[in-house]
């Protein structure tokens, strides 16, 4: 069992060096003695950056349910794997143990192979954080098909696009969500979207909010009905390593959503792997990550890294504020949670409401803390250690990506000593480097640069979604022969690794990644706009908010502006969803712009962050004069 679990430092140089030295030799020895295939692979790793083309375990046979639950039955059959913890907490959490959730994923799986679904068929599913969308997830896995979860907070026009980009033959959707104290309609936003999805020839229908929806005949059917019928047998579906195991979209900086496409055996390995040495998981363990399946955090460490691993993951569907702030300290102490996984954006809303909320409960359990999905700054850090983890559960930082599949730079908990705002240490088999503007390793430490990774790792997404030359582009043309993350970080003197965050377009808002064309594209269609440019710019909970600059086409004073605010908001939601809606939107004559007539966001970057004192040089600008304008009417 060498190498699985590393519990100290010397153990973690030790086991990176072998697995930068010989990486074939290392991942063939944890995949073979950790993970069940049906057949081996014949060879560990083939790539190439330059197509780019990676593959892992090449030649290998395996169902990765039969690791996430199979296996587990005779060892595990009555422990819980999944730990359903409801929105409304009077309505009692519910314990799936790896035997129901055997029977459930093996039922759903007869439902969908009635429906005609097979291997290679792509299915949306667009599920509220009830059971069912990870027993939906391991049942496309399980029968071969390939999973496009949509994140429910996505309006219709968000979920259509994503549905026809990969041309899903069927929808799994509920009645409807609950959110705190209010419900949504998530099946008439289904309905909406396959207004414009031919694609889709089945939507199956589970119960949660138990309000009236309508069924549309031929297309529409309700899942409880259907398995009612349905046998709890199923045999998995022997896949390929590198066959496709979801698809999961992430923003770009332009254009259409990106369909990162992950695969079978690299994805489990790595997932696993990760999981049991970042969080160091124990057998009695209960596992809590906070976010949601509809993001690659959830994939990856709710739902395959944990149950690969035997373990207990909890699932909440709620919000940190219903019935109160005390709500997931209420859940830690009830399920006597060890370790906690969230985002910055979660500590920051919860830190604002004061430490009463805590204080009620006793978090004596914890063992360890996780943060996720931005950098996390320096005061939510300190009150994460102070309030929660009591200065003695260890916060693991973990940066990586949807396109990275797992978690690529972190401590491991016990042995990296942490620091504040560093995500620290690469994981195992991790090689990052800082390059310079000019495409030139940066080497040594106490160094700044743009962040890459120069060697494959096995959760790597393979392409983008029927389009692999904007994989190649986005990726591996920034930097030669390298994976480029999109984001910026510097190096301290002992080689710790802190993320500055995105250097393109993307801005994340509470931990989501937003592109800010797409917003853009949508504030233009507004008939009374001309132009408009969308900049991220820093807020105390978010981390990040959107400001708009908007150009109108009539400059008539007689317009109401506030009107105007609002119907683009509504715009922004219909189009993508309220995610994306603008923090503040000012009005502007016009917008500062290059020769080449490119809008110079760097600019009203500074600007929407109060930092005017040196905007640098604009005298090479189409039109200088517009920038004093925007400043003095800035909000
Ligand atoms: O900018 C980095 C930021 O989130 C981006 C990836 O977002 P997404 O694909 O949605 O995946 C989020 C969950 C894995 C990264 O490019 N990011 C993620 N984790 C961190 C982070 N920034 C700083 N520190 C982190 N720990």
């Amino acid at each position: 069992m060498s190498n699985y679990h590393i519990k100290h430092l010397e153990e973690y140089f030790q086991v990176y060096r072998k697995s930068t030295n010989k990486p074939e030799s290392f991942w063939d020895e944890i995949a073979t003695e950790h993970f069940l295939w049906r057949k081996k692979w014949d060879k560990v790793l083939s790539w190439d950056f330059t197509k780019p083309e990676v593959k892992w375990f090449e030649g290998a046979k395996l169902n990765i349910t039969e690791n996430c639950i199979d296996r587990h039955l005779a060892t595990r059959g009555d422990k819980t794997a999944i730990l359903f913890e409801p929105n409304d907490p009077k309505e009692g959490a519910q314990h799936i143990t790896y035997k129901d959730l055997y029977h459930r994923v093996n039922k759903l799986c007869n439902v969908l192979k009635s429906k005609g679904i097979g291997k290679g068929d792509r299915v949306c599913i667009y599920l509220p954080m009830i059971p069912e969308l990870a027993i939906s997830i391991l049942a496309c896995a399980r029968i071969g098909a390939i999973h496009s979860v949509v994140f429910a907070g996505f309006s219709a026009t968000a979920l259509a696009t994503r549905i026809n980009d990969s041309e899903c033959k069927m929808v799994i959707t509920s009645d409807g969500s609950y959110r705190g104290a209010k419900t949504i309609d998530l099946k008439s936003i289904v309905d909406e979207a396959l207004e414009d999805c031919s694609c889709v020839k089945s939507v199956l229908v589970t119960k949660r909010i138990q309000t009236e929806i309508k069924m549309k005949e031929g297309r529409d059917e309700w899942l409880e009905v259907l398995l009612e019928e349905a046998s709890d047998q199923f045999v998995a579906t022997v896949m390929d390593a590198e066959d496709p195991l979801f698809i999961l979209y992430t923003s770009g900086s332009t254009g259409m959503p990106k369909g990162m496409v992950h695969t079978t055996a690299g994805y489990m390995v790595y997932s696993a792997y990760t999981f049991k040495n970042v969080f160091q998981y124990k057998e009695h363990d209960i596992y809590w990550c906070t976010a949601d399946i509809g993001w690659i955090t959830g994939h990856s460490y709710i739902v395959y890294g944990p149950l690969a691993n035997g373990a207990t993951t909890v699932m909440f569907e709620g919000v940190p504020s219903y019935p109160d702030y005390g709500r997931f300290w209420e859940i830690v102490e009830k399920h006597k949670i060890t370790q906690f996984y969230t985002a910055p954006t979660a500590i920051r809303a919860l830190a604002k409401e004061g430490v009463e909320h805590v204080e009620k409960h006793d978090l004596s359990s914890l063992k360890i803390l996780g943060t996720v999905g931005e950098p996390i700054n320096e005061e939510a850090w300190h009150w994460y250690d102070d309030n929660i983890g009591k200065k003695k559960s260890p916060i693991v930082d973990t940066w990586w990506q949807t396109e990275t599949g797992g978690i690529m730079i972190t401590p491991i908990p016990f042995s990296t000593p942490t620091k504040p705002t560093y995500a620290t240490l690469p994981f195992i088999g991790i090689q990052p480097v800082l390059m310079d503007e000019n495409g030139k390793e940066i080497e040594g430490n106490q160094a700044d640069g743009r962040l890459c990774i120069k060697f494959p790792w096995p959760s790597i997404a393979r392409t983008i979604w029927g389009n692999h030359k904007r994989y190649k582009d986005t990726y591996f043309s920034a930097f030669e022969n390298m994976y480029f993350t999109g984001d910026g970080a510097l190096r301290d003197e002992v080689g710790y690794y802190r993320i500055t965050g995105r250097v393109d377009d993307v801005i994340i808002v509470s931990g989501h990644n937003l592109g800010t064309a797409p917003i853009e594209d949508a504030v233009n269609e507004h008939p009374a706009v001309s132009e408009s440019a969308i900049v991220g710019f820093p807020h105390d909970v978010k981390g990040n908010a959107l400001y708009g600059y908007v150009t109108l086409k009539e400059t008539g004073e007689g317009r109401n502006h506030d009107n105007l605010r609002k119907e683009i908001n509504q715009i922004i939601t219909e189009q993508i969803g309220p995610i994306a809606k603008l923090n503040k939107i000012q009005f502007t004559e016009g917008l500062p712009k290059t020769r080449s007539g490119k809008i110079m966001r760097r600019i009203l970057r500074k600007i929407a962050s109060k930092d005017t004192s040196n905007l640098g040089d604009t005298s090479t600008l189409l039109n200088p004069e517009c920038v004093q304008g925007i400043m003095d009417k800035a909000l």
